[in-house]
């Protein structure tokens, strides 16, 4: 029951039963996944000091390296992803090569007929004429149905040799190898080609050139590793790739850098690191780790030109990089979370540790930090407080009356917007929620919390709450589900940050914001989810929010056998905890523009309906139809929905729906005291 999950702040994190057996059968697939991570990388360690000098362009040249790009939507789209496809073909595009129409139209007829046979199909542009809002019309005007891969750093068409518009370049995904590169009139017959025997010569081609200020190779060499790579590196990477960092390796000079140097191509090309997911088209973001695009070209061009030393000081050895423990500075309080000896194998239910609150007086909280024990078992950390009168049901369930912060790698601390604060009243209970995954060998995880406070009462409450669907499924083997749910706001605030969340078939994620007259604005997109990083995203500017508007979430999942992380793609999926069931769960924070810490204006009741609204309203008219409704709600309300529809519209708008639940939830306690003496429980 995930209803009384949604009272209070909402985070209906619900210990699900879990199915022991189910547990069991997939503990082996899954939580062995980090070992086989963490070996490979040393594998991979190992293999790349070994080869050292390896890391030249040569080593590129046999086979096309994986890949991540944008496309005109926003979306993100990965080379390796299409594995088992028969082929991959890319044309080259640009705008501005008025030449090369006839040519897309037939190859766009090519990929609508070589589609239901699997075969991948994409248009690629490096031209730096052409931005994404460009490209987005041209797409809609030209009705151009293939996603258009926008080459930002123009990186990945350089290595292609994709340089004139209009040339089709063919690939086996067996091999990664070009098979073909040449006009369209021969690209049927070379993607029909691709795995036989069959040769389609390649032939030269001569379309639209497009221009490319950056490839020279006699630039490349002029990159300095002491002036521009380090740099780079030192702003950048280095507060993680140091000696007892988040990172699985340190960066702690050029002969390291040097080794790991094709890994940090690949890295670049493929956006895993930084990591950090925001499509950079949309928001300004205060804690923004991205590299620009300048960024990028300088490192993989340094390191596709050999990764030379050159001359100079080495920045990396020089100046070494401290590992501080509060890295906010020293807490007003620190918390010792119980400690917990996790086994080297295996599932690890969830822990829900408390510790008292050790103040006599109440506290405004500006600011957290968690110093996890032991960060290679610590999946992440969620914390709270609880008042006195917490009952334990409400504490299984994690009912924090206070929300503080959720930890994962990467988020370590949280400072609440200027001014803003949560309250802690003296008594009752920080609880915490830790998800533990097994490495291959026990640890004893020892973590603590750090708190920071005010010295006035600040002007304004830090709200923190969550749009959530608990009642979704994901089919099996669908590729691209998509859920969506949304929270209404009743009064004006302003959004100061947005958690996106979900677990090993998450795939990409998004916010909008909607006002009352059905526009929409996106001020999030995530589009290539990456489960390892759960980041908080802080707005600079915090975005205003209209009464009435709603913020939209909307989160795609993958849970087909292409997706690597899937542990299961025959499974229908449901809400879960734990990592193989899913999530849909965006966490926001706001403040009202009219509150101010004398005079506080939330409303819960109304929140809890707005919430619950927010992922029964499928259709997003604003009210919950009959046909809306899932089945559990239907049987308990065969009379007394038309009852509580009180403007008789047929469905239940948020002010109705309030008016249900104090219905369901006197009727659930009238059924509780029935059942108490016969029982005998409690
Ligand atoms: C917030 C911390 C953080 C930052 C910042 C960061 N990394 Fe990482 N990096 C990690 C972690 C953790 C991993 C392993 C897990 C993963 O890949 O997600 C990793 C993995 C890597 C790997 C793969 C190594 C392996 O063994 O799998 C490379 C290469 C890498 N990072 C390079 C970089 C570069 C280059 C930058 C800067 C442009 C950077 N990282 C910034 C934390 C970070």
């Amino acid at each position: 029951m995930f209803w009384a999950g949604l009272a209070r702040i909402g985070f209906v994190l619900d210990r699900t039963d879990q199915d022991s057996n189910f547990a069991r059968e997939r503990s082996a697939k899954i939580m062995f996944y980090p070992i086989e991570l963490n070996q490979m990388s040393q594998i991979i360690r190992a293999a790349c000091l070994s080869v050292l000098m390896l890391s030249t362009v040569s080593a590129f040249a046999t086979r096309v390296d994986n890949f991540v790009l944008l496309d005109q939507k926003g979306d993100a789209h990965e080379l390796y992803y299409h594995q088992a496809a028969p082929s991959v073909t890319i044309m080259v595009q640009a705008t501005q090569c008025a030449d090369s129409a006839a040519d897309i139209a037939l190859f766009q007829q090519l990929a609508a007929s070589k589609k239901a046979s699997g075969h991948q199909f994409y248009l690629l542009n490096p031209s730096l004429q052409d931005d994404r809002v460009e490209l987005a019309a041209w797409a809609e005007t030209n009705e151009i149905s293939t996603p258009i891969l926008d080459d930002e750093t123009q990186l990945i068409s350089e290595s292609l040799n994709a340089r004139k518009a209009g040339e089709v370049i063919v690939l086996d995904p067996q091999t990664w190898k070009v098979t073909y590169r040449g006009g369209i009139a021969q690209a049927n017959d070379a993607v029909d080609a691709v795995g036989t025997k069959n040769e389609i010569a390649s032939a030269e081609y001569a379309g639209c050139p497009i221009a490319f200020p950056q490839a020279a190779k006699e630039q490349h060499a002029q990159i300095s590793y002491g002036q521009d790579v380090a740099p780079i590196l030192q702003d950048k990477c280095v507060v993680c790739h140091t000696e007892g960092g988040l990172g699985p390796w340190a960066m702690s000079d050029y002969n390291m850098v040097l080794g790991f140097s094709p890994m940090i191509r690949e890295v670049l090309r493929t956006k895993r690191m930084p990591p950090w997911h925001a499509d950079p088209h949309i928001g300004v973001w205060k804690n923004d780790i991205g590299l620009t695009a300048a960024e990028a070209q300088t490192i993989v061009h340094w390191i596709e030109n050999g990764a030379p030393r050159g001359a100079g000081s080495d920045p990396l050895a020089e100046t070494k990089f401290a590992q501080v423990d509060w890295p906010l500075g020293e807490p007003d309080l620190i918390l010792d979370i119980p400690e917990y000896t996790v086994p080297a194998s295996g599932v690890v239910d969830y822990q829900f540790p408390t510790v008292a609150n050790p103040l006599d007086t109440g506290v405004w909280i500006k600011a957290a930090s968690v110093k996890p024990g032991d960060r290679e078992v610590v999946h992440h950390i969620l914390a709270g407080t609880i008042d006195a009168d917490t009952t334990d049901e409400q504490r299984d369930r994690l009912e924090f009356d206070n929300y503080l912060i959720g930890y994962a790698p990467g988020n370590e601390s949280h400072t609440f917007p200027l001014d803003t604060g949560v309250y802690v009243a003296p008594g009752g209970e920080f609880l915490f929620q830790l998800h533990y995954t097994p490495v291959g060998r026990e640890a004893l995880d020892q973590s603590k919390i750090g708190l920071y406070f005010h010295r006035e009462k600040p002007k304004n409450f830090y709200r923190q709450d969550v749009v959530v669907d608990p009642t979704i499924s994901i089919p099996p083997n669908e590729a691209r589900h998509k859920q969506v749910a949304y929270y209404e706001f009743d009064k004006p605030a302003l959004l100061h940050d947005l958690v996106p969340h979900a677990h090993y078939r998450g795939v990409a994620s998004k916010f909008e914001l909607e006002l009352a007259d059905g526009t929409r604005e996106t001020v999030l997109s995530v589009p290539n989810y990456d489960f390892n990083w759960q980041r908080t995203y802080e707005f600079v500017e915090p975005k205003q929010i209209a009464a009435g508007a709603r913020l939209i979430h909307t989160t795609w999942y993958d849970n087909s056998a292409a997706n690597s992380r899937n542990p299961d793609p025959e499974r229908e999926v449901p809400w879960g905890l734990q990592s193989w069931d899913e999530m849909l769960y965006g966490a926001f924070s706001y403040t009202y523009v009219d509150e101010t810490t004398e005079a506080p204006i939330h409303d819960d009741a109304f929140a809890n309906s707005s919430k619950f609204v927010g992922f029964l309203d499928k259709d997003l008219d604003g009210k919950v139809s009959w046909r809306e409704l899932p089945k559990q709600f239907k049987k308990r309300l065969v009379q007394g929905f038309s009852a509580v529809d009180k403007d008789g519209d047929g469905g239940l708008n948020i002010a109705e729906m309030q008016v249900l639940t104090q219905r369901m939830r006197e009727g659930r306690e009238r059924e509780q005291a029935e059942k108490e003496p016969a029982t005998g429980a409690r």
